[in-house]
């Protein structure tokens, strides 16, 4: 049984003050949940007040992206070992915004990963086709390019410490959901591809990301292969990101 993850990515929003307040919010009302892991990916600014905020509490705190050197000449940069000291267990990487915005490649990708997994830190990794690579019937080989090259060269041991998030480039942001059997077909195909690669991939956890809410989470969730969600938007209100949080709630509610 894979235990389900779902994790809330703030992108550039949320002031120190903000997050902490938000954090405080979502601890009371996560207290003593069972039935998933919550994290949260503030922006760096945020991180070290926010994981203080959230400790002892089942909330976990990720950091957007990570640099793949300990330390050296990286304006603008921040490496695991000063995201582990700001109190994150999980690390996002590869995301589509930071594939198009600041040229992300699955080489970058794959050297960030090992960087976190040395460090101790959970990464999940980004994987997704844009619309043009979907209309075009490309979305198999997108996945399987990104996958091989985000995950090349790694053990088995070290991939079993990944999450991966399935985030279509074409629904991000876009309100624009994949349903969930869309969803679910890339995630068996990506099962696939890590049984391939690395022998098992039975507790391979993977999450859906794009337009996530809590009005569809309780669909996505109900797919075998859908194992949560990484959510942008919906995210930034305590409301919205509990209500997703407790999808088991929404399905009960689904007449
Ligand atoms: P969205 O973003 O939920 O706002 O579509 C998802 C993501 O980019 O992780």
């Amino acid at each position: 049984m894979r235990h389900p993850v779902i994790a809330g990515n703030w992108k550039m929003h949320k002031t120190i003050a903000q997050g902490v307040a938000f954090a405080r919010q979502l601890k009371a009302r996560v207290a003593g949940l069972h039935h998933c892991d919550v994290v949260i990916a503030p922006p760096f600014t945020a991180l070290a007040a926010v994981a203080d905020t959230v400790r002892d509490s089942p909330i976990a705190v990720a950091a957007q992206d990570v640099h793949w050197d300990r330390e050296g000449a990286h304006t603008g940069d921040v490496s695991a070992g000063m995201i582990v000291e700001a109190g994150c267990s999980h690390v996002i990487i590869g995301h589509s915004e930071r594939r198009q915005e600041h040229g992300e490649t699955d080489e970058t990708v794959n050297r960030k990963l090992r960087a976190a997994l040395a460090a101790g830190l959970v990464p999940i990794v980004c994987v997704g086709e844009t619309l043009r690579d979907r209309d075009a019937g490309r979305t198999e080989d997108v996945l399987a390019r990104q996958f091989e090259g985000g995950f090349a060269g790694l053990t088995a041991q070290d991939f079993s410490r990944i999450i991966v998030a399935y985030e279509p480039v074409w629904a991000i942001g876009t309100g624009r959901t994949a349903t969930p059997s869309m969803a679910a077909e890339s995630h068996r195909f990506l099962r696939r591809l890590a049984e391939k690669a690395f022998g098992a991939a039975a507790g391979l956890r993977i999450l859906y990301g794009g337009s996530v809410k809590p009005e569809n989470i309780a669909g996505l969730m109900a797919e075998e292969d859908i194992d949560g969600a990484l959510v942008g938007g919906a995210s930034l209100e305590v409301d919205s990101f509990s209500a997703i949080v407790n999808y088991p709630q929404a399905r009960r509610d689904q007449p």
